[in-house]
């Protein structure tokens, strides 16, 4: 009996110690996940770093500036990578370049960790496509998505493994000269533009060499800055922050983006380098972004100036401490943070934080597989601005003009007219159409509006051109000359607006007038009686109100990249039908700013009856000049036939929205629907318009198309008073529009209590 129990006990522990192993084997032989392996392989590279060489990897030089790319390549910057005091640099390019620069990197610093190169590849690397503002007007993501995702080719191809982009600021303020980086003033639109180019840049998978690193910037409010001054003082609620320049952001990150870079701007006090709240809070724990965060230009310096921070160290606490990665330029976390860890101000942990996201974003790059791998010169010369690219070109950008008038059908011009005067500053302008980030673009590869024109017509067709005046001198000597030439022409093609160096970073206006004396010029040349069409240039809402009243004809072509001209003279001359929609409103004046159309209804609602006291100036018209959404064709299209099911739903799944759109006219051409809601009764006030959705159709003349929008009703909801989101139960009015303020069809369903 004693023996028998000795036995069973015997047997078990056998069995227990058989069942250990078996668990043990199992487990272990279990394949790593990737996640493992690169935490794995970080780790093991972390624990050789000096803390010097940590810090290198927080660190952002530019070896170049914007039009000397390559210039600041010194002895000294590779020395300093020689070291490992440089985890990244921009505006350095070039396969042989970056080569140079990696291979320093690799074989000669003590731990050989690969370089990033950077660069603002904006809209384009050499082939430079329509400024984001222009290509947003297209409503077509793929279009956008197809731009990006040639400009990763071509800056892969030549060393670029970073963009800093997309650029993603809501923008309501068109003083603000940033406003032609990004997409306008919509959240919902924005929010698509934003993940389309981020799919884009990236593509599936970040270690293929055609796909590049997106940095979705600049988080955020940035385009809040009062008065339209770049960098100014932001002053928003948490609820526009929430529902108006949050969710581009959110949707970037949604979308897996890889970086983002924190703005110059405070928010609520706190300057961007250093809210806690929003870098870590919001973007890390509530929404799972685990890229790293790069701080704007000497942004952490900047911490000083904007008196939250004592001295350059403290600046670099409160950067580090906020969730900022890495230094762009301002060279702290390379200098006072070792200072600041060797004294415990900050800990060690902290920074082998930042190390890790830095490094793990490498490792996705597929940087420590083959560090050369995107240092490829054939596929540099092979595929930077190929006849694709450049036929892409075209196509974007007459895809991104907007027709915004067409008196009497005005538009489009023969081609065998005898004589054509083509007049203003902008007509023969090579550098404006290709923005104010260029990349490594170049003007000669630019066709300008007058070579497109005179590229177009027919042998029988004379062009004439003359100046008129400058952008923004005043010197009217030339006006009387190009009022004669309009005299002799058959029509007048007058190109107008804002060179490139007029919008962009740090160029803030404070008025929306075309510059200078153009708009005499432009009151000289429609008193001759000829027909006029009126081509914009420009990189933000211009306040043309006069040229809305008195010219036939107007086409908005913001900047439009390489092939601006041949893209311009597709639409004038009727090859291309345009069919692009403003991404944001034109104001009639700049008193009027800001103008937008998803504002909400007040107590008192704007009326165009002057004896009643409502929410409208004394002295301008209600609407904007030219409304969001906004933009005509050559052809018609009929809206009909709104089905809206079910009419009733509780506050999950989704709502269909069926209408049929048809092309009554003579010309096929594109019309862009767009869906919007509105939330009539609500705990908190809604805006009149949302926009929900939209799609860019293509229809031959006669041809109908049912268009079908899936709403899903979570969308219908808002941030209620404690800032929780919710779906209220009510009635949500449908509007199906061919511009905010063209509503064709009406309709409606009902949120019914879950
Ligand atoms: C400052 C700008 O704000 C940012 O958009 C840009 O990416 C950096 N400079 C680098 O050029």
């Amino acid at each position: 009996m004693y023996n028998k129990k000795r036995y069973t006990k015997r047997i078990l522990y056998i069995l227990f110690v058989y069942i250990i192993i078996f668990l043990n084997l199992f487990l272990y032989s279990k394949k790593p996940t990737a996640e493992s392996e690169t935490d794995r392989f970080i780790d093991s590279l972390l624990v050789r770093m000096t803390t010097e060489e940590k810090l290198g990897q927080l660190t952002l030089h530019r070896g170049g500036t914007l039009l000397s790319l390559n210039s600041l390549v010194t002895d000294n910057e590779k020395e300093l990578i020689r070291k490992g005091k440089i985890g990244a640099m921009f505006n350095v390019f070039g396969a042989e370049m970056t080569y140079e620069l990696q291979r320093i990197a690799v074989e000669e610093s003590r731990l050989g960790i690969p370089l990033i190169f950077a660069m603002d590849v904006v809209h384009g690397f050499k082939t430079i496509f329509p400024v984001p503002l222009a290509y947003t007007c297209s409503w077509d993501p793929q279009l956008v998505q197809k731009a990006a995702q040639i400009a990763a080719l071509e800056a892969t191809a030549s060393g670029i493994h970073w963009t800093f982009a997309p650029m993603i600021d809501i923008a309501r303020d068109p003083r603000w000269g940033r406003i032609v980086e990004g997409s306008g003033e919509d959240p919902f639109l924005a929010s698509v533009m934003a993940e389309t180019q981020i799919k884009g840049y990236q593509g599936d998978d970040l270690s293929d060499s055609r796909t590049l690193l997106a940095c979705a910037k600049h988080f955020v409010a940035y385009g809040g800055a009062i008065g339209g001054r770049d960098y100014n003082t932001v002053d928003v609620s948490e609820r526009t922050l929430q529902e108006i320049y949050l969710p581009p952001f959110k949707s970037a990150v949604k979308s897996g983006v890889g970086t983002i870079m924190s703005a110059f701007n405070e928010v609520s006090g706190i300057p961007m380098t250093a809210n806690n709240y929003l870098l870590t809070d919001v973007l890390r724990k509530s929404w799972g972004f685990d890229g790293f965060v790069v701080s704007d230009w000497n942004a952490i310096p900047e911490l000083i100036i904007h008196g939250v921070a004592r001295d350059r160290a403290h600046a670099g606490e409160l950067a580090i401490n906020a969730g900022v990665d890495m230094d762009m330029i301002g060279f702290i976390f390379q200098k006072e943070m070792l200072d600041l860890i060797n004294t415990g101000r900050i800990s060690e942990t902290l920074v082998n934080t930042a190390v890790r996201r830095v490094l793990k974003v490498k490792y996705r790059l597929g940087l420590f597989d083959d560090p050369y791998r995107y240092c490829d010169t054939r596929r540099e010369s092979s595929e930077v601005m190929n006849e694709g690219h450049i036929e892409f070109a075209r196509e974007a950008a007459r895809k991104s003009i907007v027709l915004l008038k067409n008196d009497q059908k005005i538009l489009p011009l023969r081609k065998d007219l005898k004589r054509i005067a083509v007049i203003g500053p902008l007509a023969d302008d090579n550098d404006s159409p290709l923005g104010s980030w260029f990349a490594a673009g170049e003007s000669r590869d630019v066709i300008s509006v007058l070579d497109g024109i005179q590229d177009a017509v027919s042998s029988g067709t004379t062009v004439m051109y003359e100046k008129g005046c400058d952008v923004e001198g005043y010197d009217e000597s030339s006006i009387k000359k190009a009022v004669n030439t309009a005299k002799n022409a058959d029509a007048v093609v007058l190109v107008l607006g804002e060179h490139y160096r007029m919008s962009g970073e740090a160029k803030s206006r404070s008025s929306l007038k075309l510059p200078g004396i153009q708009q005499k010029l432009a009151r000289q040349i429609v008193a001759t009686d000829k027909p006029v069409i009126v081509l914009l240039m420009n990189g933000r809402p211009l306040s043309v109100t006069w040229l809305a009243e008195n010219v036939p004809a107007i086409l908005e072509c913001w900047f439009l990249g390489v092939r601006m001209g041949s893209a311009v003279a597709d639409v004038l001359f009727g090859d291309y039908n345009p069919g692009g929609k403003l991404a944001v409103s034109f104001p009639r004046t700049v008193g009027q700013v800001p103008c937008y159309y998803n504002h909400k209804n007040t107590g008192r609602p704007a009326s165009p009856d002057k004896t009643k006291d409502t929410a409208r100036y004394i002295d301008l018209h209600i609407t904007p000049l030219f409304p969001f959404g906004h933009g005509l064709s050559y052809t018609q299209f009929k809206y009909n036939n709104l089905v809206i099911t079910p009419c009733k739903i509780r506050s999950e799944g989704s709502v269909q929205i069926v209408f049929e759109l048809e092309n009554i006219g003579e010309r096929t051409g594109d019309e862009v629907a767009q869906l919007y809601i509105r939330d009539i009764v609500a705990s908190i006030t809604r805006p009149v318009q949302a926009l929900k959705g939209f799609k860019r159709i293509h229809l031959t003349p006669g041809e109908k198309k049912n268009v079908i929008f899936e709403l899903p009703v979570e969308q219908c909801g808002f941030l209620d008073r404690e800032m929780n989101y919710l779906v209220e139960p009510g009635i949500i009015e449908v509007m199906i529009g061919s511009s905010s303020a063209d509503i064709r069809l009406k309709g409606h369903f009902e949120v019914q209590k879950s």
